[in-house]
């Protein structure tokens, strides 16, 4: 029942018409419950609102999949911006972007120099840009290009997928980079040849990254709304005497706000992903694919005013 609704949701996610409708009617629904907006200045409320309540937040524009290269130079040009006004507007924040929407697909000329601009900025302002990692068929590239860019810039940072059985290997790959690394257990659909299936075998690989991650003595951004996980990084760096300086915590804007109060309460550094953009249908119906129980705020939501 539970792959049924999931792979339903992450269906419905890819449906264009059902996107169109949702991007042109629906906004009102999702504003401040699990995006901020359609555009950057929307969200700034949002975000200043975090930081009062002690959190960091992380930015995203929404938008993945992008075919025509006008499009990613647009897209280039607003997360460009997005870093100014974080500096400008003195916010605590990041910002987080998907290759897909800024050309892999496209050419890898296109992306490295979308990137670049965007990296330039990012030094320039001190403002850190983490790359998402979108399906596997993308995640060699990306790792590619992160790790040439990271050799340039400062201000990069990339995720590592716990259900993909090569995470371990690339964070290996990767190390002499001292890379901040957000670390997840995955949103897409995958195949038994390249990643778990089963959850407790994603669960016990996250805790191997974890770990991994953590006794590098790099930066861990660890970015999950599961208790027990949470949990086993507490104890892990309580445990080996890993300062709370070296890792955080990371939960999408209007997940499981409890427990973002209760780490800040504990001393713990909170990110908030918040995304923005009218292209919101497809992440919707994702999250709701990771937890059909969201569905229930979701009809909440759509019924006031
Ligand atoms: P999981 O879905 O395994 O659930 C475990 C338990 O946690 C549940 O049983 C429940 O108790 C609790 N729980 C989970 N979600 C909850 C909710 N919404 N409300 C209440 N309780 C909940 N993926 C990716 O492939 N590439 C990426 O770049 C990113 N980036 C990213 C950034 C951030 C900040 C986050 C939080 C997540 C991502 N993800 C991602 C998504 C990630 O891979 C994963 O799909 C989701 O976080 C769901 O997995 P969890 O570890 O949160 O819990």
């Amino acid at each position: 029942m539970e792959a049924l609704s999931r792979n339903f949701f992450l269906y419905l996610s890819k449906n264009q018409q059902l996107n169109k409708l949702a991007s042109q009617y629906g906004i009102k629904m999702v504003k401040g419950k699990i995006v901020g907006g359609v555009s950057f200045d929307q969200a700034i409320p949002f975000i200043q609102e975090q930081n009062k309540a002690g959190m960091s937040v992380t930015v995203d524009h929404l938008g993945e999949y992008v075919d025509d290269p006008l499009t990613t130079l647009e897209r280039t040009r607003g997360i460009v911006a997005a870093l100014e006004m974080i500096k400008e507007e003195n916010l605590d924040a990041h910002v987080s972007l998907k290759l897909t929407a800024l050309g892999l697909d496209i050419s890898e000329e296109l992306v490295r120099l979308n990137l670049r601009r965007i990296l330039t900025a990012a030094d320039r302002l001190g403002v850190m840009v983490t790359i998402d990692m979108e399906d596997s068929t993308r995640c060699e590239q990306t790792l590619n290009l992160f790790q040439e860019l990271r050799a340039d810039y400062q201000h990069v940072s990339t995720v590592i997928q716990a259900y993909l059985y090569r995470s371990s290997e690339d964070l290996d790959r990767m190390q002499h980079l001292q890379p901040f690394v957000r670390l997840v257990k995955g949103a897409y659909k995958e195949r038994i040849s390249v990643a778990f299936q089963e959850k407790r075998d994603v669960d016990a690989n996250y805790r191997k990254l974890i770990a991994k991650q953590l006794d590098s003595g790099n930066y861990t951004a660890i970015a999950t709304h599961d208790e027990r996980m949470v949990s086993f990084a507490k104890h892990y760096a309580l445990e080996k005497g890993i300062g709370k300086d070296n890792f955080e915590f990371q939960m999408l804007y209007g997940m499981r706000k409890q427990l973002q109060e209760e780490l800040v309460k504990q001393g713990y550094k909170v990110r908030i992903y918040l995304p923005y953009g009218d292209d919101w249908y497809g992440y919707f119906m994702r999250r709701l694919a990771e937890r059909p129980a969201n569905i229930a705020f979701a009809l909440k939501g759509m019924t006031k005013k």
